[in-house]
C-alpha cells in the first residue's frame, strides 16, 4: 500500500505523500492502533523512497500523535485511548481505580530512596532540615498504556524503607496503619514536554492535568505529598455538585 501512492506522485514532497499514505492506512484499518510499523529500510524500500524520507515522515506522525517510538522495539501505531472517569469524591489508590474498571495496574520504578528533603517537602509533611524523606516515582501503566507519572514523597517515619512498596503505595502504607483517609486534590493545566512526554509516549506540547495530592491520616498528620502529570486525553475528573 505504501508503493503504489508514495509513486503516484501528484507533486507534493515525496515524505508529505508518505506521512499522508501512513495517514490514510490507519483511517482505512490497514494496520491499527498497537500494531507495528514495517522497519524504515522495508518503508524505504516498498515505497521506493530513501530512509531519510521514511525517517521524516514517520517523525512527523510521532510528533502529531499517530505513532508512537518505543526504544529498542520500534514504531507503532499510537493505542487507542478509552477515557478514564474518575471521581473527585472518592479517596482511592491508582491500583484500586484501574481494578474497578478490570484493567491491570502496572508500573515502572523511575526512583525510590531516602533524600533530604526540598523546601517544598519540609513544609508540606513538616518535615525539618535534618529529616529525610522518603520517595517514590513511577510511571503508572493500565494495560500497557502509560497513564501517569506519579512523584510521591513521604517522611521516612511513614516509610522507613521505599523498597518494601512493590506494587501499591497504599497497599504499603495500609500494612502498617498509615493508609490515608482524606486528601486535598488540586488539579492545574500543564503542557508536557521533554522527558515525561516522552514517557507518557504523548507529542511535546501535549495539554496534560497536574495533580497534586496531600493526604492525611485521622490523626490530621499529612501522610503523603504526590505530583503526578495524567494524560489529558486519557482521565475525565467528574465531580457531583450539590445544593446546600
Ligand atoms: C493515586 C494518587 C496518588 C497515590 C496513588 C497510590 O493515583 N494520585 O497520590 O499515591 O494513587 O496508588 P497505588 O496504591 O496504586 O500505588
Amino acid at each position: 500500500f505504501l508503493l503504489d501512492r508514495a509513486s503516484g506522485g501528484g507533486g507534493a514532497p515525496l515524505y508529505l505523500q508518505l506521512k499522508k499514505n501512513i495517514e490514510d492506512a490507519v483511517r482505512h484499518g490497514v494496520i491499527g492502533p498497537g500494531d507495528a510499523l514495517p522497519s524504515e529500510r522495508d518503508i524505504a524500500l516498498k515505497a521506493d523512497v530513501s530512509r531519510v524520507t521514511v525517517r521524516k515522515a514517520v517523525q512527523d506522525l510521532v510528533k502529531s500523535g499517530l505513532l508512537v517510538q518505543r526504544h529498542g522495539s520500534g514504531t507503532f501505531v499510537a493505542p487507542r485511548r478509552e477515557r478514564v472517569e474518575q471521581s473527585l469524591s472518592r479517596l482511592t489508590s491508582f491500583t484500586d481505580d484501574m481494578a474497578r474498571r478490570g484493567m491491570t495496574a502496572s508500573s515502572v520504578w523511575l526512583d525510590k530512596g531516602i533524600y533530604p528533603p526540598s523546601p517544598d517537602e519540609m513544609m508540606v509533611l513538616g518535615l525539618s532540615a535534618k529529616e529525610m524523606v522518603a520517595r517514590v516515582s513511577r510511571l503508572r501503566i493500565a494495560n500497557d498504556i502509560p497513564m501517569a507519572i506519579e512523584r510521591a514523597s513521604l517522611s521516612v517515619a511513614a516509610l522507613p524503607d521505599p523498597g518494601s512498596v512493590v506494587s501499591s503505595l497504599y497497599a504499603t502504607l495500609e500494612e502498617t496503619g498509615n493508609r490515608p483517609i482524606r486528601a486535598v486534590q488540586r488539579i492545574s493545566a500543564v503542557n508536557l514536554a521533554g522527558a515525561d512526554a516522552r514517557l507518557l509516549e504523548v507529542p511535546d506540547g501535549s495539554a496534560c492535568l497536574h495533580i497534586e495530592r496531600i493526604s492525611y491520616l485521622a490523626s490530621g498528620k499529612v501522610i503523603e505529598f504526590t505530583r503526578s502529570i495524567y494524560r489529558g486525553d486519557a482521565y475525565d475528573f467528574v465531580a457531583e455538585l450539590r445544593l446546600s
